[in-house]
């Protein structure tokens, strides 16, 4: 299938937001998720990854993920020119990697084992889970845009989960 991209969704730019930025915040910080990291490759070989909360399952039949980047995010521009990106799900001892995924320096990669996966995206190693997709689809809405990705091949590797909770790094209670 062929990847869609559409233009921004109605959202009104001109209207003042119902809720300010902090409220917004504050909301979105009271629900723990699990950490996530979407890389890219491009035609040079240049590799590209950033550390994402916005991750969902979308689709059984077919098997789909959609993650939201940042219109700004550099990884965004080698998703949208490789068509493809890889999604990890981070161990609870990762807090580091995903520090490195969050910053902007130049090259994430370095200190970080990986492999080029089947679809060429980098599949880092030691990680709970790692899915290879081919973008489906690119909406662009708001600050961020959505990329929705069909999922061609899964590795389940097992541990502990990262979790993120109110801007800070979490384990499940009672976990090893
Ligand atoms: C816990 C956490 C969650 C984040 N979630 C997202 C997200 O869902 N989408 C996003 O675009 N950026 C998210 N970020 C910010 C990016 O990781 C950060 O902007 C990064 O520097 C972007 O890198 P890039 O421009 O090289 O792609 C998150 C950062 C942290 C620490």
């Amino acid at each position: 299938m062929d990847a869609q991209v559409s233009a921004g969704a109605s959202v009104p730019a001109d209207e003042e937001p119902a809720v300010s930025p902090s409220d917004f915040r504050s909301f979105a910080d009271q629900f723990a998720t699990g950490v996530a990291v979407v890389t890219a490759s491009g035609p040079e070989g240049e590799k590209s990854g950033v550390t994402i909360t916005g991750v969902t399952s979308l689709s059984l039949d077919p098997p789909l993920y959609l993650v939201c980047l940042d219109n700004g995010s550099n990884t965004l521009g080698l998703v949208r020119e490789a068509k493809a990106f890889a999604l990890h799900f981070l161990t609870k001892d990762q807090s580091d990697i995903s520090r490195v995924f969050a910053s902007k320096q130049a090259d994430k990669f370095s200190g970080v084992g990986h492999a080029i996966g089947e679809t060429g995206s980098p599949i880092i190693h030691g990680v709970l889970a790692a899915a290879e997709c081919v973008v489906l689809r690119i909406t662009a809405i708001g600050d961020h845009t959505i990329v929705v990705g069909e999922v061609k091949a899964t590795t389940v590797n097992g541990g502990e989960p990262l979790l993120y909770h109110r801007g800070a790094y979490a384990a499940l209670e009672g976990g090893s």
